[in-house]
């Protein structure tokens, strides 16, 4: 049996952070446990490289696009070995097979009439790099941006998307399994349910030329979801490569649910449009937050998997994300969560069950996993021998579904059965009877076979653990080769193995020295930055006026404020610039609300809207940040020094 699994292929304008992280750690969990079910794996993830983003992050640096893609390409391929992450292949767009195979199939697509060239007017973001239809209009404005569009009528390619709408319905509607969970799977019907557009594939180059360029007409560059799907195909050697024949029928992709739509329509309509079967199944998770609030630069709370691995290591990283996490919805991360996670799931329940397994078949079998004795099975040890079994039925299906947390759910049931087996059965009180010693043995053998089926069933998840918990066993070797379905057959273990030397697994956390130290951490962190920062300026860091034209700086009045429930620095603001919009504002320590109504303030009014604790919040106002020699900061708002009519522009 075979198993093709992908992670999308990243953007590298932005460097990894903790939802990248989740996804590939998904998509490495997996492919592990299709490994331990006896599977043939290619685990495939790497980076997206081409389009406008990309061509700017790199102008912003003073740097060609393609050294610019170079660096943050290599960040991305080095961030996950340290996560236990071991990918099959590492895909970049820039790669030259793939662009070749890129402009093959477009040539084919358009050879066959399924790629037609066609003037197209509309209203144009150049904040959101695409046409919008005049329903996505709020007020005549990008909702978005909060700016009209342009109207502009442009000549592209078109690829004829609305021909396989009918195919990809019933495709869908026949194969509950193609889009999971079933919630993105209504959502994809329903936008089905509305005549597809066809879509745009190209961008002409007196706009762009960082992109591949269209074989039948080089004034032209293909626009990057026909260059980025093509990604999978591309990684394992289509069309001829074996590896493509090997691996394609059985291909299975792991997103968030922002990128559903090009995933679930624009892929499969191609592929049809190709000549080659849909893919298999389409695996949508939701997006992580940051106590409650989307992870975002600006806010300064973006979550870096390294940071993470520093303080927890890649086993309760991988083990916190994947336990959290329903698949399918959003989750909040939150530093104190993963140390509740450490202390109360892996030190206190696993680490205890093994060290003191492992203590006790030192000291009363001498080191050795004992004999255990027919005569002297009792209901207990049957309930736990039933209750493995069970558990390893049950952690199968939900980690072929996808359900991570379920799956160890049950896991760390099991676990907690053999903890209260240590118990009832108290091995050091049967130590102390003569005529006890077979059954002491027998708990002890139990103990160490129950041990054996939860390190195999940890191995996907915690890799590195698995490993040490394996060799304290004495049954690396053999533990290695195993598979799954040696983990459903009780008894393998033989007697007589000697145990090796386990250290602690996962030691307890303290929550208060650890908060201290990542505050401390984050200062330092801030202060560095603020120093590269300086030194970007000084040298070449100068932008252009170009690129503080795009700023839209305005004046606006502040028509109401509050404060907001739960957040002790953040105020709800109403600001006219002259039409009302929300925005919200870390002043709550320095202005009480009532001081700010009606004053006139400066506000970037075309920031990306980010929601702050459930309130949505359309721009910035700014304030000059004193801090004095204690370290002590105080904010102050920043105005005009005459009476202006808000809307009036900074420049
Ligand atoms: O969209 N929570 O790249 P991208 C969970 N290049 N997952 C998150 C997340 C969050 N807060 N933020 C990002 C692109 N992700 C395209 C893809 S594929 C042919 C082209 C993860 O760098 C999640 O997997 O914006 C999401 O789908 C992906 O990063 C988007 O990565």
């Amino acid at each position: 049996m075979n198993t093709y699994i992908t992670t999308p292929i990243y953007y590298v304008n932005a460097l990894p952070h903790l939802g990248h992280a989740y996804t590939t750690i998904v998509t490495d969990t997996y492919s592990r446990f299709r490994r331990l079910c006896g599977h043939d794996v290619r685990f495939q993830t790497g980076t997206d490289e081409h389009g406008e983003k990309i061509a700017q992050a790199a102008e912003a640096e003073g740097v060609s696009p393609k050294e610019y893609a170079d660096r943050i390409s290599r960040a991305f391929r080095e961030a996950w070995p340290p996560l236990a992450v071991t990918p099959d292949n590492f895909i970049r767009t820039t790669d030259p097979e793939h662009i070749k195979t890129v402009q093959a199939i477009l040539t084919r697509v358009h050879d066959q009439g399924d790629i037609y060239f066609s003037e197209y007017a509309g209203l144009y973001c150049r904040g959101c790099e695409r046409f919008l239809t005049e329903k996505e209009l709020v007020d005549g404005n990008c909702p978005d941006h909060q700016k009209p569009p342009t109207e502009i009528a442009e000549q592209n390619y078109f690829f004829r998307m609305s021909s396989y709408q009918d195919w990809l319905v019933d495709h869908i509607k026949t194969n509950p399994e193609f889009i999971t969970p079933e919630r993105y799977r209504n959502e994809v019907l329903s936008f089905l349910s509305e005549p597809l557009e066809d879509l745009c594939i190209s961008r002409p180059t007196s706009r762009l030329t960082w992109g591949i360029p269209l074989p039948f007409d080089d004034n032209f560059v293909t626009y990057v979801w026909f260059d980025a799907l093509i990604n999978y195909l591309t990684g394992i050697g289509y069309p001829d490569g074996p590896d493509f024949e090997r691996y394609w029928s059985v291909a299975e992709h792991v997103i968030a649910k922002d990128i559903l739509k090009p995933h679930a329509i624009y892929w499969p309509t191609m592929l049809k449009a190709m000549g080659v079967e849909p893919y298999k199944r389409l695996h949508v998770h939701g997006y992580w937050n940051v106590d409650e609030t989307k992870m975002s630069k600006s806010i300064g709370n973006v979550i870096r998997p390294g940071d993470l691995i520093e303080q927890f290591g890649a086993d309760t990283v991988r083990y916190f994300v994947l336990r959290e996490m329903s698949f399918g919805l959003d989750a909040s991360f939150s530093g104190d969560a993963i140390i509740e996670r450490q202390n109360s799931d892996l030190a206190n329940d696993l680490g205890n069950l093994f060290s003191r397994s492992l203590a006790m078949i030192k000291k009363y079998g001498n080191g050795e996993i004992p004999e255990p004795s027919d005569n002297e099975q009792t209901e207990a040890d049957q309930e736990i021998i039933e209750a493995l079994a069970q558990m390893v039925d049950l952690y199968r299906s939900h980690m072929d579904d996808f359900l991570f947390n379920r799956a160890l759910r049950e896991v760390w049931k099991v676990i907690g059965l053999l903890n209260r087996y240590i118990v009832t059965n108290a091995p050091w009180e049967l130590a102390k009877k003569d005529d006890k010693k077979e059954r002491l043995m027998t708990v002890l053998y139990n103990l160490a076979e129950a041990l054996r089926v939860i390190t195999l069933v940890l191995r996907p998840v915690m890799p590195t653990a698995a490993a040490r918990m394996a060799e304290a066993l004495g049954l690396a070797a053999e533990l290695e080769r195993a598979t799954l379905e040696t983990a459903a057959r009780w008894g393998l273990t033989r007697p007589g193995t000697m145990i090796g030397t386990g250290a602690q697994l996962f030691p307890r956390l303290d929550k208060k020295k650890l908060r201290s130290q990542s505050q401390e951490k984050g200062k330092q962190a801030r202060q560095s930055t603020r120093k590269e920062t300086a030194k970007t300026v000084e040298t070449e860091g100068l932008i252009t006026f170009d690129q503080f034209g795009k700023m839209e700086l305005l004046v606006g009045r502040i028509t109401a404020a509050e404060k907001i429930a739960k957040a002790d620095k953040l105020l709800k603001l109403t600001v006219a610039v002259p039409e009302e919009r929300t925005i919200v504002a870390g002043l709550a320590k320095h202005y009480s609300p009532g001081e700010l109504v009606d004053r006139l303030v400066l506000i970037v009014a075309n920031l990306k809207p980010a929601k702050l604790m459930g309130v949505e919040s359309r721009g910035m106002v700014l304030a000059a940040r004193e801090t004095d020699a204690d370290g002590n900061e105080r904010l102050v708002l920043a105005t005009v020094s005459d009476n202006v009519a808000p809307g009036s522009r900074v420049a």
